[in-house]
């Protein structure tokens, strides 16, 4: 297997320097991780090694054809990076607008700072355009192609199009927000990002809030329902699950005892001295709450005094995004911020906060993690923070203690830091005095059992599981697939159907020979399938029946000129070709029914936009209409009741497809069909449909039946289809026999 990943950026950023192009290295939680993961791969024997290649923007364009081909061939032997080149123009539409000013600050909560631009929306798409082209031109069929981050969205759907049978992953580095956050994008934008993430074989997101609420909102935009993370669509299976992203732990663990680090601790001991050193290392940006710790440090020297000239706060801030406002306005504050409270608190020997504006090597970084007594890793939100993991991590003597935001992913994994509300400034003041003022074997205690869970769920275990997960969704389609009518079964279907003597079909009717739509009385048959059914109906050797949960009215109503056979209410009557009149199969009680109606009407009034449909012989409770995400909780808690009273009145309780509905016991599908198998000599016996209600029919059949599932779901079906249109195109292929 070669892995393909693809990020908006490559670890690698190219800058000019006197001319020349030089390499350094990129910052950020994802090129941390899935560097890791990646080196972690080449280590053993060579044949042992995986093989990648990593699709990306290298951070500036590059012009002209030469000068493209050579820097593409360095990156690609140097780094196995493939540059995906993108002109300034574009790219500021792209990355400084779409991702950076709508994107970012709207998935983080920050809406206020959120922009609706038609323009960057529109470039956003087409740079995943172009992300797609640089990936055909790597890609082979058995490559798996592993997505990364909200800048790409809509790219797995395009290249779904182009290489339909390839895996592709998708993993989602950031929060994913709840649907009142999500709803404020144009509908259709957020329609087609949802869409552009489901081309995706598996969508992996840090938490379970995060995978919950993706799962909402495709339920409540999209419309597709999800059973444990798994989404059926019509022709695949996707799923969204929990990978929480962990780090390399062993490499932080055990780079304090190496030279170079302990070279730059003693540097900064030096500097420190014996005061307490608390650090904050962030990129620069509005989401990390910055701020808020500068004023918590504030309150704490102001609450504090004892501690003025024993403590030192080292604030470190990574340029990042320097083109969008908000970014330098932020850069702005901060610079203000220290400069304010090292005026009112520090004297000529004492500097309360020492801020850097720059990126620190891993060496000084680890150093710094090291030195320190405390770190702040307070984001207003955060889609994991690996600055917490990696911190708890380096302390190889398990002391330091780490005060970390609830807003942080990593939050939800390392519940024995001191967990506190960036929002409550003096909880977090409070923080700073518990974690310094905190008895060494308690940090110890904290530490040891965070450290156990780092080391166990580190980067490469968190790949690994990611992969392994996205395999299993394949394997799971290729189940669906086996069962697929598609070549030679469907050929051999068609054969038996011409050379049989006497043919029988049975056919569902809602969701299989039309498309489900939102209100059943919509449903009415179009001119093409009424045209397919009236040649079969010709045929002298074919008997077709239609065998629905509708009532005998509507049958009628739309169908009720073909010469075909009718079988209602999910086998309560029965109209046969032969039949003027419609009858009774079995003679069937009511009395249940006046006093299950109340019931049916209190959930309908619970939930609006239900509705109750009350039949001869049973009553069905519709909720397609409904409010989709409460919509189910209601349909179970209704399911739930109708059957505490089903052994009293001899009922069978069904949960459709946005449908619950009551009927007698004995009335089913199956005991509808079943006495005509038996009746004629049929030798082409042909059953189709899309409900759990067809199982019953698909249960009686005789071994040689051909029975059609429609749906990627399980079932007793011996064959699946995608959709009703493949049921159309074959019974219109039986139809011209
Ligand atoms: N980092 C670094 N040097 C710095 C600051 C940060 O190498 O001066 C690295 C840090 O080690 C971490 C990553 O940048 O691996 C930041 O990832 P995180 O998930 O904490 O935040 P993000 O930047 O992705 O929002
Ligand atoms: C976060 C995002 C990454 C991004 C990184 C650095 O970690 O999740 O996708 O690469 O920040 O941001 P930048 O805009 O410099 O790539």
């Amino acid at each position: 297997m070669r892995l393909i990943v693809v990020s908006n950026r490559l670890p690698l950023t190219a800058v000019q320097k006197d001319g020349e192009i030089i390499f350094q290295e990129s910052v950020g939680g994802l090129v941390t991780g899935i560097s890791a993961y990646l080196n972690s791969t080449q280590n053993g024997p060579d044949a042992e090694k995986m093989d990648y290649i990593w699709i990306g923007w290298p951070g500036i364009n590059v012009s002209g054809k030469e000068k493209k081909e050579e820097f593409k061939k360095r990156t690609l032997n140097e780094y196995k990076c493939h540059p995906v080149f993108i002109s300034d123009k574009v790219m500021d539409k792209f990355y400084n607008g779409f991702c950076n000013k709508t994107i970012w600050p709207l998935f983080h909560y920050f809406p206020t700072y959120t922009a609706y631009d038609m323009e960057t929306w529109k470039q956003y798409q087409s740079v995943n355009e172009s992300f797609c082209e640089a990936i055909m031109e790597v890609a082979e069929p058995n490559d798996l192609i592993w997505i990364h981050d909200y800048q790409l969205m809509t790219l797995p759907k395009m290249v779904r199009k182009k290489l339909p049978n390839v895996k592709i992953g998708y993993f989602h580095h950031i929060p994913f927000p709840a649907f009142e956050m999500f709803r404020l994008l144009p509908r259709a934008w957020g329609e087609d990002i949802l869409e552009g993430l489901l081309g995706a074989d598996l969508i992996g997101f840090h938490t379970h809030t995060y995978t919950n609420y993706f799962l909402t909102n495709v339920l409540r935009i999209s419309g597709y329902e999800h059973d444990m993370g798994q989404i059926i669509m019509d022709n695949r299976v996707v799923k969204a699950d929990t990978f929480p992203m962990g780090i390399d732990f062993d490499k932080f663990n055990n780079a304090g005892k190496k030279s170079e680090v302990l070279e730059e601790k003693r540097n900064f001991e030096n500097t420190f001295g014996k005061k307490k050193v608390i650090v904050s290392i962030d990129r620069l940006d509005y989401s990390k709450g910055v701020i808020n710790r500068l004023k918590a440090f504030e309150i704490f020297l102001d609450k504090n005094p004892i501690w003025r000239e024993k403590v030192v706060m080292v604030i470190v801030v990574v340029p990042s995004r320097v083109g969008v406002e908000s970014y330098q306005l932020m850069k702005r504050q901060i610079d203000e911020f220290v400069g304010k409270i090292n005026g009112n608190y520090g004297n000529i020997t004492w500097t309360p906060i020492i801020y850097q504006y720059k990126y620190l090597s891993f060496a000084p970084l680890l150093a710094l993690y090291n030195v320190s007594d405390a770190i702040l890793v307070t984001p207003l939100r955060d889609g994991m923070n690996l600055v917490a993991k990696e911190y708890v991590a380096s302390r190889y003597d398990k002391t330091g203690m780490l005060i970390l935001s609830e807003m942080a992913g990593a939050a939800e994994e390392l519940g024995e830091a001191i967990i506190i509300n960036p929002n409550d400034l003096f909880a977090l003041a409070d923080a700073i005095k518990q974690a310094i003022e905190m008895p060494m074997e308690e940090q110890i205690r904290r530490n040891t059992i965070l450290q156990k869970r780092l080391a166990r769920y580190n980067v490469e275990k968190w790949a690994t599981d990611f992969i392994h997960s996205l395999h299993e969704v394949r394997e799971e389609q290729i189940r669906f697939e086996v069962k697929r009518l598609v070549d030679s079964a469907r050929v051999q279907l068609i054969e038996d159907f011409k050379i049989a003597k006497k043919r029988v079909i049975f056919s569902d009717y809602d969701g299989t020979l039309t498309a489900i739509v939102r209100s059943p009385e919509l449903a009415a048959p179009n001119a093409e399938i009424l045209e397919i059914i009236k040649r079969l109906s010709e045929q002298e050797a074919t008997d077709f029946f239609i065998v629905s949960g509708r009532d005998k009215e509507f049958l009628q109503k739309h169908l009720g000129h073909l010469n075909i056979s009718f079988i209602a209410e999910h086998g309560v009557w029965l109209k046969d070709k032969t039949d003027t009149e419609w009858k009774m199969i079995q003679p069937i009680s009511t009395d249940w029914k006046h006093k299950l109606l109340p019931l049916f009407e209190l959930y309908t009034d619970r939930l609006p936009g239900s509705f109750v449909e009350e039949k001869d012989f049973s009553i069905a409770w519709h909720y397609r209409k409904a409010e989709a995400e409460s919509a189910p909780a209601y349909a179970q808690a209704l399911f739930d009741s109708l059957n505490t009273h089903y052994t009293k009145y001899d009922l069978q309780v069904l949960s459709g497809s946005k449908v619950i509905e009551v009927r007698s016991a004995s009335v089913n599908k199956g005991n509808a069909i079943v006495n005509y198998l038996g009746k004629k000599e049929y030798d082409f016996i042909l059953t189709m449909g899309d409900d759990w209600t067809d199982e019953d029919m698909f249960r009686v059949l005789p071994e040689e039946a051909y029975s059609i599932k429609v749906g990627i779901i399980p079932s007793l079906g011996k064959y699946n289809v995608h959709t009703y249109n493949e049921i159309v195109e074959l019974l219109n292929e039986l139809s011209l026999v």
